[in-house]
């Protein structure tokens, strides 16, 4: 596995907060990895030490295998980013910043900008001063700037913050478009489900500082085992599937059961109820959206208090 993107007990307080607490995550080539949190989480502070702007109180980062605080021209030689509203010379044009802005971080051929201009749509724009923008175009610009140095790992902290849902969508077509058509390994924060449900193909879920779980998005739902049982008697059955060790009776219907068990339960679940005398119609696996696993995570992590 080559792993290029990783935080091994991440750690970063201000006073008396630890706004980032114990990360352990791994990027792997080729993986488009949402970091997912509410309002305050820890999103941006984590992106921050990730590009040496912020020093870890403890732990470390390392991209490519290098320590980003000790070793940060090598470490982020093939990284492009883009952290919050990106800042640009209104009075220039679009083009002209991206010059202005590559020159800063060792200088980009001018077909490498036009290239980055038109991958985010903003070629027939380019020589427009960047005041005549819109929020949108600017949130693209910003992407553009991350894309001049030819990155293999492209980090975006909240892409779409504030952007209609047309601009949104463009954006996340977009990233997955760097991923699928360019190669390249993109890690974003956010804190919509949907969108990391539409884009990523990993997660991390933090809260307070704290990961909650990681994983491959697809992974993390398959996890939750919910089975939904058509039987007669359901109250009888769920008595009786309840004596099965690791298997959770959620809830009992009028014609139903719903129950949480491990991957691979249905059938000994189904077993017990059919010996047992009960007529089983149907067992249906019951999809979680990410969205209801990340409250059932966020409210898990709402339950510790430990913040000190
Ligand atoms: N320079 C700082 N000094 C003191 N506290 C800070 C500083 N930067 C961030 N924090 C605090 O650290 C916590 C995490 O902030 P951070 O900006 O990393 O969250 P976030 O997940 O990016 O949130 P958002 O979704 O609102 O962007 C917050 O409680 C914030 O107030
Ligand atoms: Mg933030």
């Amino acid at each position: 596995m080559d792993t290029i993107l990783e935080t091994c007990n991440l750690g970063k307080r201000f006073g008396s907060l630890r706004a980032v607490d114990g990360l352990d995550l791994a990027v792997e080539r080729g993986d488009v990895f949402g970091f997912l949190g509410p309002n305050g989480a820890g999103k941006s502070t984590t992106i921050r030490m990730m590009l040496g702007l912020v020093r870890p109180s403890c732990g470390c980062v390392r991209i490519f295998g290098c320590d980003v605080w000790h070793d940060r021209g090598r470490a982020l030689s093939k990284v492009g980013a883009l952290v919050e509203s990106p800042a640009f010379y209104r009075y220039l044009t679009g083009r002209q910043n991206l010059w202005l802005l590559s020159e800063l971080s060792g200088g980009a051929s001018p077909e490498a900008i036009d290239a980055a201009l038109e991958r985010v749509g903003l070629s027939d724009r380019a020589d427009d001063k960047v005041r005549s923008y819109s929020h949108g175009m600017r949130q693209r610009l910003g992407i553009a700037q991350a894309l001049v140095c030819s990155p293999e790992l492209v980090i975006l902290d909240e892409p779409t913050n504030g952007l209609d849902p047309q601009g949104m969508k463009e954006v996340r077509e977009l990233i997955r478009s760097l991923a699928a058509e360019h190669g390249m390994t993109v890690f974003l924060s956010s804190h919509l489900l949907y969108e990391v449900e539409q884009v990523c193909t990993k997660v991390a879920v933090i809260h307070r500082g704290r990961q909650l779980v990681s994983g491959t998005v697809v992974d993390l739902l398959s996890h939750q085992g919910r089975l939904r049982i058509s039987v007669d008697r359901p109250q009888d059955a769920a008595a009786a599937v309840a004596g099965i060790d690791s298997v959770e009776v959620r809830r009992v219907e009028a014609d139903a059961i719903l129950i949480e068990a491990p991957n691979g339960f249905a059938a000994e679940v189904n077993r017990l109820l059919v010996t047992s005398g009960f007529d089983v119609s149907a067992i249906v696996p019951q999809t979680t959206t990410l969205e209801e696993f990340y409250f059932s995570q966020v409210g898990r992590g709402d339950d510790d208090t430990d913040q000190a």
